[in-house]
């Protein structure tokens, strides 16, 4: 069976490490062995919690880049903005139309709002419904593999849902995709909670040597001395060193931290090896952000190639549906 793979990140605030781990990644490794890649930015998702029309528009900028530099080929995939595919918005409506409210109560995202806030304080329909829009931007494709982080993995089941249930009413439509997870557990933040942009605790994947420095000198810790033996498991260093690192160093880390190696030599290994990594990112992020119109014109090649797939799905479902 072909295998298309998809993936988006919502355009909030800078891409970060949890990002780059956890969708960008594996999900460009993953596309060198897929017949068809489908990368977009989840801009219409952000204006569910952004209301800063100016962070919507830079945020955009920067993941595209963020993707860019990481070493996306655009030529051998798709990448777009959401925005510019109408048609997800219209699939979304006929989704919400074969979900079940109580699907959507048992979301993580609202369900955290949610908790002793009776009156849904705070809640606007987007974010209740968010799943469903997911749904959208997933079956619309028809892709077969989704490359994630482990807190999108409900969104993925409830993906599943949606679509058999569509398939059960209307007859075969939508492929039933499956969610790629790389880590059981999300990359943690600056201050051990999940690296996410919602929190304010993360280490940017596009910064200069400096910034990446300072964000990881503000890791927090325990308050162990030099020389005391610490203990690698829960340790938020030692849980992002892991993702630079190979096996050999991992295992060399450990037996420093059963030495007593001290907080702060801990976060240097922890930055020259992440330094070592991010460099050829870095530099060519500073080069591609210096070209003018260039995320624009990516986007806007994107948009014209993935509009015609669309179009012809959307008359597919429409007269499924009746509406032709
Ligand atoms: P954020 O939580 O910062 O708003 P997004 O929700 O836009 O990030 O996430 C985009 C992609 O990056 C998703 O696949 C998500 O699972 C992944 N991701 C985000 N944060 C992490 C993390 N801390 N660890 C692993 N994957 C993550
Ligand atoms: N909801 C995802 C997040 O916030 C982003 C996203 C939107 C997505 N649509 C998607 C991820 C479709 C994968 C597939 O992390």
């Amino acid at each position: 069976m072909k295998n298309r793979i998809l993936t988006g990140i919502t355009t909030s605030g800078t891409p970060h490490l949890g990002n780059y781990f956890g969708a960008i990644k594996p999900s460009l490794e993953l596309a060198k062995k897929s017949s068809d890649s489908f990368f977009f930015l989840a801009d219409y998702h952000s204006i569910i919690k952004v209301n800063n029309p100016q962070e919507v528009t830079s945020s955009i900028e920067n993941i595209a880049l963020a993707w860019l530099s990481s070493g996306l080929d655009t030529k051998n995939s798709y990448f777009y903005k959401q925005s510019d595919i109408r048609e997800i918005l219209e699939l979304s409506w006929v989704l919400h139309c074969v979900t079940a409210k109580g699907l959507m109560n048992r979301a993580h995202a609202y369900k955290a709002l949610k908790e002793n806030n009776s009156d849904d304080k705070g809640v606007n329909m987007g974010l209740f419904s968010y799943p469903i829009l997911m749904s959208a931007d997933i079956l619309m494709f028809n892709s077969t593999h989704v490359p994630v982080g482990p807190d999108q993995l409900q969104h993925l089941e409830m993906t599943r849902d949606i679509a058999l249930r569509f398939n059960h009413i209307f007859g075969d439509t939508f492929e039933i995709p499956e969610a790629v997870i790389n880590n059981d557990d999300p990359i943690p933040g600056i201050d051990g909670r999940k690296m996410s942009k919602s929190y304010n605790n993360v280490i940017p994947l596009l910064c200069d040597e400096k910034t990446l420095k300072k964000s990881i000198m503000k890791i927090v810790t325990n308050s162990l001395e030099p020389g005391v033996p610490k203990d690698h498991t829960n340790c938020n260093v030692f849980s992002l060193y892991i993702n630079f690192a190979s096996d050999k160093e991992i295992e060399e880390f450990k037996d420093d931290y059963a030495n007593g190696i001290s907080w702060g030599d801990a976060k240097n290994k922890l930055f020259d090896k992440a330094n070592e990594t991010l460099l050829p990112i870095r530099e060519k992020y500073f080069d591609l952000r210096e070209q003018k119109d260039l995320v624009n014109d990516h986007l806007s090649d994107g948009a014209k190639k993935v509009r015609p797939l669309a179009r012809e799905f959307i008359e597919v479902i429409r007269s499924k549906i009746g509406i032709s």
